[in-house]
């Protein structure tokens, strides 16, 4: 045969090589690490559906921000669980100065400083006693703007608990217009906004409403973003840019590839992705039952995201990977 000019395979032959040509490479520092902390806990408690992920109490949360704190990584994105008789229809326990999740950030910001980013939920699922991202009108429906003045008020408290980020999550319209200016007014202006942008109603959030203890009945197709939708993924991230998001965010991240491409083609600024429950449990339980090698897919899935376009990513994994990559 005529032998062939071009050879891919040589910048394959061994390691030494393959690690000189990569083209993507993920470092603890872009990793974010989301946390959860109960109410009423006196030791963490496993999440069944999400194996190796715990419920943790305002003492092991702490231990944990150390260790993230050691193993370099980025930052913490903490999330609140109160107890069951604490949840409303107006989800107060997720702005009360007291609540759990105010303690938690106040907690954590304690322990590590600025060391790390302390990144907020800004959310009202878990303490809606209904379940949905914010409060209900007459009908049923989620209303969009009361939910965003409880938005507001919950971000201004929480910047005073410490964080250094809140972060939307609920697909309220204007969310990051109406958080920035609350902030900016409560004198908060240092305090950043990591936006969960183009947010799909993913059948992959099913383990975190365990993980939060969700009263979710139903669905969220008339807030999060429909799964077929890609243009639309392109919308909801250039508004929130424009509102004055400092970080956009896509979730799902693995089977929203395209959309995370898309927006990081052309964002001014950082863009982020979440790996969520369900892609993190996947691998977990395939892994449990030897049909997969967790380390491998760990590292393969979030090299993946980066090389699609995330600078940053929040994975259920972060310390784990911070190990196998230094
Ligand atoms: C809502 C919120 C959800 C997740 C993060 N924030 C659940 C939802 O929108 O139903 C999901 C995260 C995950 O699945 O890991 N505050």
């Amino acid at each position: 045969m005529i032998p062939p000019v071009r050879r891919p395979r040589r910048l394959r032959t061994n390691p030494a090589i393959r690690r000189l040509v990569a083209e993507t490479r993920v470092h603890p520092a872009q990793l974010l690490l989301p946390v959860f902390v109960a109410d009423g806990l006196d030791e963490p408690r496993p999440i069944s559906s999400m194996p190796g992920v715990v419920q943790h109490t305002l003492d092991s949360v702490r231990a944990e921000a150390s260790r993230a704190v050691e193993a370099g990584i980025g930052g913490l994105v903490v999330f609140g669980v109160p107890e069951p008789d604490d949840k409303d229809a107006a989800g107060s326990a997720g702005y009360a100065d007291d609540g759990i999740l105010n303690r938690a950030l106040a907690a954590v910001r304690a322990e590590v400083g600025d060391d790390l980013v302390i990144v907020a939920d800004t959310c009202l699922d878990e303490f809606t006693d209904h379940g949905h991202c914010g409060v209900l009108a007459d009908d049923g429906s989620v209303a969009n703007d009361p939910t965003v003045e409880l938005y507001v008020r919950q971000a201004v408290t929480q910047a005073e608990a410490g964080a250094h980020f809140v972060s939307p999550s609920g697909m309220m319209d204007g969310q990051v217009a109406a958080i920035r200016s609350g902030l900016d007014l409560a004198g908060h202006t240092d305090t950043g906004i990591l936006a969960y942008s183009a947010k799909y109603a993913s059948a992959f959030f099913g383990p975190f409403r365990e993980a939060v203890g969700s009263s979710l009945v139903g669905d969220r197709r008339a807030y999060q973003q429909d799964p077929a939708n890609r243009r639309e993924g392109r919308l909801e991230a250039s508004l929130d840019e424009l509102e004055g998001a400092d970080i956009l965010m896509v979730k799902p991240a693995g089977p929203y590839l395209d959309v995370l491409a898309d927006v990081a083609a052309w964002s001014r600024i950082p863009v982020a992705a979440y790996q969520v429950s369900g892609e993190y449990a996947m691998i977990a339980a395939a892994a449990e039952r030897g049909w997969i090698d967790r380390q491998a897919a760990l590292l393969e899935s979030t090299t993946a995201i980066v090389r699609a376009g995330a600078d940053i990513v929040l994975t259920y994994a972060a310390l784990e990977l911070a190990g196998w990559l230094r």
